[in-house]
């Protein structure tokens, strides 16, 4: 369980997290949403070790993960996928899904393993297993990034902005296959801002606003929920 409560997080003297509390399950998605620059990114590297929060605190199963160093919290089962589908351009798809299982060294009865459930969910990365990670399209790339992470086994698994430089019809089988991971006993956390098309693969949604947490509540009440939080940002709005 991934349980993160009351952080705060910036870049230097500049605040842009304050207060933000979560709680994931295993098994489960939670999806998080926001307008640019609302600071759904830094709350995922924040989580990850990247930003050193201020305040609060990031718990795996109980354990205190804030102020440790990122490898270290990766270590502890904590994955961060980036948007933008960082990938070893120079390595082949095989090599760059092995690189994925580097934090466990020698177990390859388990890279085995994921490497055929993988390549099961996305044939074509069998198909193109010594293609250059470069040669793929943006979409490949992005299963190939998700690939790696899950070579790793993460017990926890963050996911910035699955859909960038995705055609859209490449959003729902990336998110069929969180979905299916997530099952297997992972808690995720998405980023997105395609929230119709996200939400129904989902258990939980939130919504960033400027730095703080506006809305919680299961994804089967995101519709709704968001409806009202519109009407009372116009109804603050026109009240000046
Ligand atoms: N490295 C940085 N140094 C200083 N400020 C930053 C840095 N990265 C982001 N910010 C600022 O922090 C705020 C939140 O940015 P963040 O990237 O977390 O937003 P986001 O919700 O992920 O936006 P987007 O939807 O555009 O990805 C923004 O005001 C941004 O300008
Ligand atoms: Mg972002």
């Amino acid at each position: 369980m991934l349980e993160v409560s009351n952080l705060t997080a910036g870049y230097g003297d500049i605040p842009v997290l304050r207060d933000v509390s979560l709680k994931v399950a295993p098994g489960e998605i939670l999806l998080i949403g926001g307008e640019n620059g609302a600071g759904k990114s830094t709350l995922l590297r924040a989580i990850a070790g990247f930003n050193r929060p201020s305040a609060g605190s990031v718990k795996l199963d109980g354990v205190e993960l804030s102020g440790l160093p990122p490898e270290k919290i990766a270590r502890d089962g904590l994955r961060l996928v980036l948007d933008g589908h960082r990938v070893f351009p120079e390595l082949s798809v095989f090599d760059n899904l092995r690189m994925g299982t580097a934090a466990r060294p020698g177990d390859r009865a388990g890279f085995g393993r994921a490497i055929e459930e993988i390549y099961a969910v996305f044939p074509i990365l069998k198909d193109k297993s010594k293609a250059m990670a470069r040669d793929l399209s943006g979409g490949q790339q992005q299963i190939l990034a998700l690939g790696q992470a899950f070579m790793a086994r993460p017990k926890v698994l963050l996911c910035d902005e699955p859909s960038i430089g995705l055609a859209q019809a490449l959003l729902p089988p990336i998110l069929a296959f969180l979905r299916k991971w997530a099952e297997s006993g992972t808690a995720v956390v998405i980023v997105e801002q395609h929230l119709a098309v996200t939400r129904p693969y989902t258990d939980r949604a939130m919504i960033i606003q400027r730095g703080q947490v506006a809305l919680s509540c299961a994804s089967s009440e995101l519709d709704e929920k968001l409806e009202a939080l519109q009407q009372a940002r116009a109804q603050a709005y026109a009240a000046g």
